[in-house]
C-alpha cells in the first residue's frame, strides 16, 4: 500500500516536473525525462576528467546543447560569435543564486528578495552595486596605476623574502595555495587601506578558507550540486557531519561583519568608508539599494564577493605560470634578459619592453582559463532567441571557453604552450588576440581584470628576477588538474634555485 503511494507520488511529481521543463525539450543533448530532481543531469559528468568530457558532448551535440547542472534547465555554449552575443545581450545577463535556499542563508537576502552582492544578484541591484563598486575601486587605485604597483610591489618583495627564508631548508617548495594570503592581502589594502601579516597563521588560514569556498562552490563538485540546490540535503550533511560545502564561508563573512563595524563613513576614506557614505546619503530613499540595512548587506555581500572573485583566480594564475615557466627553461632565460635591468617592482610603463612576460600570462589565461571548470553561469531573464535557438526565462548558460582557446581556427597548434605566439613577427611587440576571453565579455565582464593582470606581471616580474624553477628531482611537470570554479594544479611542487 506505501509502496503503491509512493510509486504514484513519485509519478505525479516527475510528470509535473516534465511539463515544467518542456519548454527547454528543443535543445540537442539531454532532454527533460532525464533530468533527475535537484541534479539535474549532472551524474552524465560522473568523471575527474570533467573538462574532456564537456569537450566530448560538445562534440557530439554541438555549440549549443541542454545538460542541465542541478534542478535548472541548462545550456552549455562554446561558439566564439554566439558566446558573445549572449554575454553582451541584457537578457543573458542575470544569475540564478538566489534561487539556492541554502546560499540564501548563509549570504543574505534584502527584502525585494536579492540575494547581497554583485556576483551572485542580478537586475538594478546588480546595476547599480557594480556600478558603485567599479567606481570606488576605480578611485582607490585600480584607474591609479603608480598607487596599484606600488602595493603589489611591496606584497611582491614579502613574497620573495618568504621564498628566499624558505630556500635554507629547503630546495623544494609547494606552490599549492601558496598564493592566496598575498593576493588576499592586496584586496584588503584596497578595501580597507591595511596591510594585514601574510605570515600570520590566522591571515592564511582565512585565506585558504576564500580558496576552499571558490574551489567547492562549483558545478563540477557533486557534493556542491546537492548541498546547494537542497536545503534537506544540507542540513543533513551538517547533521551528520560530512563536509559542508558553505560552511567556510561563515568565518570570512563574520570577519566582514565584524571589520565593517570599525569604520565610519566618509566619502574620501577607504572603500567601507565611502560604502558608509552612500548608505547614509541615501537614508532619506527607502527604495534605494543602498538604503539602510539594505545597504549594509550588500556592501558586506560585496566585499565578500571581492574576496572570493579576487583571491583564488589570480593566485590560482600564478601557480600556472610557474608550472609553465618550470616545464620550459629556455623561456625563463629570455624572460629574465627581458626584465633584469628593470627596477623592482616593473610598472605598467614596462610592459612596452616585456613583450614576451606579457605573453606568458596572455598564454597561461588561454591554456588554463578558469571557465574551463566552469566559470560563473549567466541566466536568461526574459524570454529571447539567438543563434536560431528560443531561450525562455530562467535557462541557466555556462559558457565553456576551452574549445574557443583550443580552436585551431583561431590558435595554431592550440594544445601547445607557445607564448611567442603573441609576439608580433614584425614589430616584435605584443599583440592581444580577441580569441582570448578568460575575463569573458559585456556587461558581466571580470570587473578585476585590470588588477588581475597588474598583479601577475608584477609578481611574476620579481620571481624572474630572484629565482629559476624547475621540476623537482629532475622529473617531469605534470599539468594534471583539480576542478573547482578554476582549474587548480595538482601537483605544484618546484625545485626553485637563486639567480
Ligand atoms: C586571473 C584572474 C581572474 C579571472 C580569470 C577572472 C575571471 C572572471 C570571470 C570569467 C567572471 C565571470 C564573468 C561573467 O559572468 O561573464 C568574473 C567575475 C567577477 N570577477 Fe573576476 N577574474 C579574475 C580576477 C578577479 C579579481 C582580481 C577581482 C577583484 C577585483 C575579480 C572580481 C570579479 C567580480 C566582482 C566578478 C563578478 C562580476 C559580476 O557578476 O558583475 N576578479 N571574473
Amino acid at each position: 500500500m506505501w509502496l503503491q503511494f509512493f510509486v504514484f507520488f513519485a509519478l505525479v511529481w516527475y510528470i509535473q516536473r516534465w511539463l515544467q521543463m518542456k519548454s527547454w525539450n528543443h535543445f540537442k543533448g539531454f532532454g527533460s525525462l532525464t533530468s533527475l530532481p535537484i541534479i539535474g543531469h549532472s551524474y552524465k559528468l560522473n568523471t575527474p576528467f570533467i573538462v574532456e568530457r564537456v569537450e566530448e558532448l560538445c562534440l557530439r551535440f554541438g555549440s549549443i546543447f541542454r545538460l542541465d547542472i542541478g534542478p535548472f534547465p541548462t545550456v552549455i555554449m562554446s561558439d566564439f560569435d554566439e558566446m558573445r552575443e549572449m554575454l553582451r545581450s541584457d537578457a543573458f545577463n542575470g544569475r540564478h543564486f538566489h534561487k539556492l535556499l541554502p546560499w540564501r542563508d548563509v549570504k543574505g537576502v534584502d527584502d525585494y528578495g536579492n540575494l547581497a552582492g554583485v556576483a551572485s544578484s542580478s537586475g538594478a541591484a546588480w546595476k547599480e552595486q557594480r556600478r558603485f563598486m567599479q567606481m570606488q575601486l576605480g578611485d582607490l587605485g585600480l584607474r591609479k596605476t603608480d598607487k596599484l604597483v606600488t602595493i603589489i610591489g611591496e606584497e611582491a618583495n614579502k613574497m620573495t623574502d618568504i621564498i628566499e627564508r624558505s630556500l635554507n631548508n629547503q630546495e623544494v617548495m609547494d606552490f599549492s595555495r601558496f598564493f592566496l594570503p598575498i593576493t588576499n592581502n592586496i584586496i584588503w589594502r584596497l578595501l580597507t587601506g591595511k596591510a594585514t601579516n601574510i605570515e600570520d597563521p590566522e591571515v592564511k588560514q582565512l585565506s585558504l578558507a576564500v580558496g576552499k569556498v571558490f574551489s567547492t562552490m562549483t558545478p563540477s563538485s557533486k557534493l556542491n550540486i546537492v548541498q546547494m540546490n537542497s536545503s534537506f540535503f544540507y542540513k543533513m550533511c551538517k547533521w551528520v557531519g560530512a563536509e559542508n560545502v558553505i560552511d567556510a564561508s561563515t568565518p570570512i563573512l563574520n570577519m566582514i561583519a565584524e571589520e565593517t563595524k570599525a569604520y565610519h563613513s566618509d566619502p574620501k576614506g577607504n572603500y567601507i568608508e565611502r560604502n558608509l557614505a552612500e548608505i547614509q546619503a541615501q537614508d532619506g530613499d527607502s527604495h534605494h539599494i543602498s538604503h539602510g540595512a539594505r545597504g549594509m548587506l550588500h556592501m558586506r555581500g560585496t566585499i565578500f564577493d571581492l574576496f572570493l572573485a579576487g583571491t583564488d583566480t589570480t593566485a590560482t594564475l600564478l601557480e600556472w605560470i610557474l608550472l609553465y615557466l618550470a616545464d620550459r627553461p629556455d623561456l625563463q632565460e629570455k624572460l629574465y634578459s627581458e626584465l633584469k635591468d628593470k627596477e623592482q617592482p616593473v610598472t605598467t610603463e614596462d610592459k612596452m619592453d616585456t613583450p614576451l612576460t606579457v605573453a606568458v600570462i596572455e598564454e597561461t589565461l588561454r591554456m588554463c582559463p578558469m571557465g574551463s571548470g566552469f566559470g560563473l553561469p549567466h541566466m536568461v531573464t526574459e524570454d529571447t532567441h539567438l543563434a536560431g535557438h528560443f531561450f525562455p526565462k530562467g535557462t541557466h548558460i555556462f559558457p565553456f571557453v576551452k574549445l574557443v582557446h583550443r580552436n585551431p581556427k583561431y590558435f595554431e597548434e592550440p594544445d601547445r604552450f607557445l607564448p611567442e605566439r603573441f609576439i608580433d613577427k614584425e614589430t616584435g611587440e605584443f599583440k592581444s588576440n580577441k580569441y582570448v576571453v578568460t575575463f569573458s565579455a559585456g556587461k558581466r565582464r571580470c570587473p578585476g581584470e585590470q588588477l588581475a593582470r597588474t598583479e601577475s606581471y608584477v609578481f611574476l616580474a620579481a620571481l624572474i628576477k630572484k629565482f629559476t624553477f624547475h621540476p623537482p628531482q629532475g622529473g617531469k611537470i605534470s599539468f594534471d588538474y583539480n576542478t573547482g570554479l578554476a582549474l587548480y594544479p595538482k601537483y605544484a611542487k618546484l625545485q626553485v634555485s637563486m639567480r
